[in-house]
């Protein structure tokens, strides 16, 4: 009997002998009433049907902290089970994660059966691989509005990722009202890339996007990229920021992709990176820098502040090792954790909490590895990030068919990147001497240089997400029968009318086998 499509691949599935549970608008939705709400909503979305909320019978959900137990998830946080059988659906999560995740499981396993819907018969015992796993949206490059990066957050949460990280400054837009920092979004938030309109969110919206998060299961990162990237602070507070130092590289960037040289006061609205840094030697800086991770730290529930460090290419090395010592403290102090990208692991003074991002590629490349490392060894953990595999910006490869690609995205990262590319890595494998215990988690990227809209978030993010979602989620490659490139794609194609009804516009690769209804 053929398993049912799950992704991410759940730890144990194995299908039932019996007939399947049949749904209509008489089965009853009992218990968890969060729960229930979310999956009456999944199953409205699905099949149109308007399951009865609060009443008995039919399918249960409830929050039991032994779930699983005897089993390998047993009382692991956001573990759950499901049973299924021709008299009932009862889905029974270790928390309320675990519950959320498992009706997420459940919108897949739905099936249509002519003019009715039925769930098979199936029992699944599932938990994640890892803590953290995320999705990143850059909102500097391009703004994003609060219903997009909303409508993100339920895509996200439907892959059982559970971090949104929001590149929320950069050379070309500070996109976060602050009380203390009031020029910020007054002077630097208007533009963006290729002279597109900017924007900002409010610290009211802000709120907005982290409680829309949670009610998802999902923590809020905030990045404020520094002390490179840091044009837009120029513009609002020119007396923290360095001039513009223009190099080789800007020159390549403006021959390839047209725009301007920067400017001191004047917005950015190229592609280049590298030109800009904070004044390191200024006691104002460090002022700056507690102003605003202050006031981040008391808008965000999750114990993650992001303080950027990549690609500050016009600071010396040793200024750097300065700034990050003391930025990576002055989160700290705040209380939270600090995250920064795996360039920040070359500062020996680094706070030891600090959990370094992974950007390079699957085999890391020039000193990357040993940057990363210095991490695990100070006592942090790692993030992974691999560019050329979830950089999710990047192109898609031509089809064989001659149907165009997607129109956007970059291919800087080793592009295009196909789907197979996104999926076939082993995190465990990434970073020599870095095994599972010093990896903390997946998280996918979404650089917005030339993605301007939520359809261009969708086509580019789906399917590589679920690619990535299945390396934080699911067991490791060697582990399950199901963590191939085979069965991954056979699994995703079956979403495609899931993924339709949730208004997804995902890119139709023909590396897929689209199930059509
Ligand atoms: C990065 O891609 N500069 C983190």
């Amino acid at each position: 009997m053929s398993l049912p499509a799950v992704v991410p691949a759940p730890a144990s599935i194995e299908a039932g002998s019996g007939a399947p549970f049949r749904l209509s608008s008489a089965t009853g939705l009992a218990g968890d009433t969060d729960a229930a709400a979310a999956l009456a909503g999944i199953i409205a979305a699905c099949t149109g049907l308007t399951l009865q909320t609060g009443s008995g019978g039919g399918i249960e959900l409830r929050i039991d902290p032994s779930t699983g137990s005897g089993t390998g998830t047993g009382g692991r946080p956001e573990s759950y089970r499901i049973a299924v059988d021709e008299a009932s659906v009862v889905i029974t999560g270790a928390d309320a994660a675990g519950l959320f995740y498992g009706v997420q499981t459940l919108g897949q396993l739905l099936v249509r059966d002519g003019d009715a819907w039925s769930v098979p018969a199936v029992t699944i015992d599932d938990a994640p691989r890892f803590a953290y796993r995320g999705v990143m949206l850059d909102v500097a490059r391009h703004f994003h509005p609060v219903e997009t990066v909303t409508g993100y957050i339920d895509r996200a949460a439907s892959l059982k990722l559970n971090a949104l990280h929001l590149h929320l400054t950069d050379d070309q837009g500070w996109r976060i009202q602050l009380d203390s920092r009031p020029e910020l979004t007054a002077r630097a938030s208007a533009t963006a890339v290729g002279g597109d309109a900017g924007g900002f969110y409010t610290k009211d919206q802000y709120r907005e996007i982290v409680a829309y998060a949670a009610s998802r299961h999902m923590i809020v990162v905030p990045e404020v990229d520094m002390p490179g990237h840091t044009h837009a602070v120029g513009l609002a507070y020119p007396e923290l920021a360095e001039d513009p130092t223009i190099s080789d590289h800007m020159r390549d960037i403006i021959r390839d992709y047209g725009g301007e040289e920067p400017r001191p006061g004047v917005p950015y609205d190229g592609m280049a990176v590298g030109f800009s840094s904070l004044k390191v030697h200024d006691e104002a800086t460090y002022d700056f820098v507690a102003d605003v991770f202050g006031e981040l730290a008391a808008m965000t529930p999750g114990p993650y502040l992001h303080f950027g460090g990549d690609e500050s290419l016009s600071t010396s090395d040793e200024d750097f090792a300065l700034f990050v010592a003391r930025v990576s403290e002055i989160v700290a102090d705040l209380g939270k954790t600090p995250v920064a990208w795996h360039e920040a692991g070359a500062a020996p003074g680094i706070a030891d909490t600090t959990i370094g991002q992974y950007w390079g590629y699957r085999t890391p490349q020039e000193g990357m590895a040993e940057k990363a490392r210095a991490f695990v060894d100070n006592g942090g953990q790692l993030i992974l990030s691999p560019a050329d595999a979830i950089y999710l910006d990047m192109k898609y490869p031509e089809p064989s068919s001659g149907a165009a690609a997607p129109e956007p995205g970059l291919t800087w990262a080793n592009g295009p990147t196909s789907v197979e590319r996104a999926y076939s890595w082993e995190p465990s494998a990434v970073i020599p001497g870095v095994d599972e215990s010093g990896i903390l988690g997946i998280e996918a990227p979404l650089w917005t240089e030339t993605i301007r809209t939520a359809a261009d978030i969708d086509v580019m993010a789906f399917p590589r997400a679920a690619a990535a979602a299945e390396a934080a989620w699911s067991p490791a490659t060697g582990a399950s029968d199901l963590r191939t490139w085979a069965s991954f794609r056979e699994r995703v194609g079956a979403l495609g009318p899931l993924w339709t009804s949730m208004g997804i516009g995902f890119h139709p690769t023909d590396e897929i086998p689209w199930v059509a209804e």
